[in-house]
């Protein structure tokens, strides 16, 4: 039986091959993205430069000689944005944030042409929201911020002890079941005090990538949905 860091580390090695010499790579956070940075080295594909959506991301990408780029040096979107997820539904929709980046991370997809997702199987489910949703704040907003997400059927719980590298705080949202992650994720961005929230809907992938025992599958996103 393999673990959950070597089905990972397939994926991360499946990815490597969708690279080409030259690209422009937006780079995720996790420890699927940490296991696929070193796997860009191990197969000698380093991008020409890289935008990271974490200062953990930026140092292994530094730490291995690669130029991390701000955004506003870009003249155009990015070719891929890679990164992992903590849920995958079968529209190819998201919830990502566990490594509380979540917010630099929709900002990088967003400004790229592709969203390659990497999980391992154990991520994939029908309907979202048996992962706690992740919602960056703003501070001073905390507590209509609770309330809102409350009304919207939620249990908010502080994650104690983080802050992101915007400086915010995040919560986590138990007990929601995302039957609609579009309608949701705007419903949560309009409360006011949200920074942002983890789930990519907007923002979904265009292809993940699913390690299981007996290999890695490619899921395409649905063309109608
Ligand atoms: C980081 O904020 C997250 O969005 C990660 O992409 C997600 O939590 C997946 O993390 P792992 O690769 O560590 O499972």
């Amino acid at each position: 039986m393999k673990t959950q860091t070597e089905l990972k580390k397939e994926v991360a090695l499946a990815a490597c091959q969708q690279l080409t010499p030259g690209m422009l790579l937006g780079i995720g956070t996790g420890s699927t993205i940490d296991l696929f940075i070193e796997a860009m080295a191990e197969m000698g594909v380093l991008p020409r430069a890289a935008v990271s959506s974490s200062e953990r991301s930026t140092e292994r990408l530094r730490a291995l000689g690669v130029e991390v780029w701000p955004l506003d040096r870009l003249e155009a979107p990015l070719d891929l944005y890679i990164d992992g997820a903590d849920e995958v539904d079968p529209q190819a929709c998201l919830i990502k944030g566990g490594g509380a980046a979540l917010t630099r991370e929709k900002i990088v997809a967003s400004a790229s042409r592709r969203f390659l997702c990497l999980v391992d199987a154990s991520k994939e489910v029908s309907v979202l929201g048996s992962f706690a949703l992740p919602v960056e704040f703003l501070a001073i907003a905390q507590r209509p911020v609770f309330w809102a997400l409350q009304a919207l059927g939620g249990e908010p719980r502080l994650r104690e002890g983080v802050i992101t590298d915007n400086g915010n705080p995040v919560v986590d949202v138990h007990g929601l079941r995302i039957a609609q992650p579009a309608d949701l994720e705007d419903r949560i961005n309009a409360i006011p005090g949200v920074v942002e929230n983890g789930i990519f809907a907007r923002h979904r992938a265009d292809e993940v990538l699913v390690a299981t025992p007996s290999g890695v599958l490619r899921r395409h996103r649905p063309a109608t949905s």
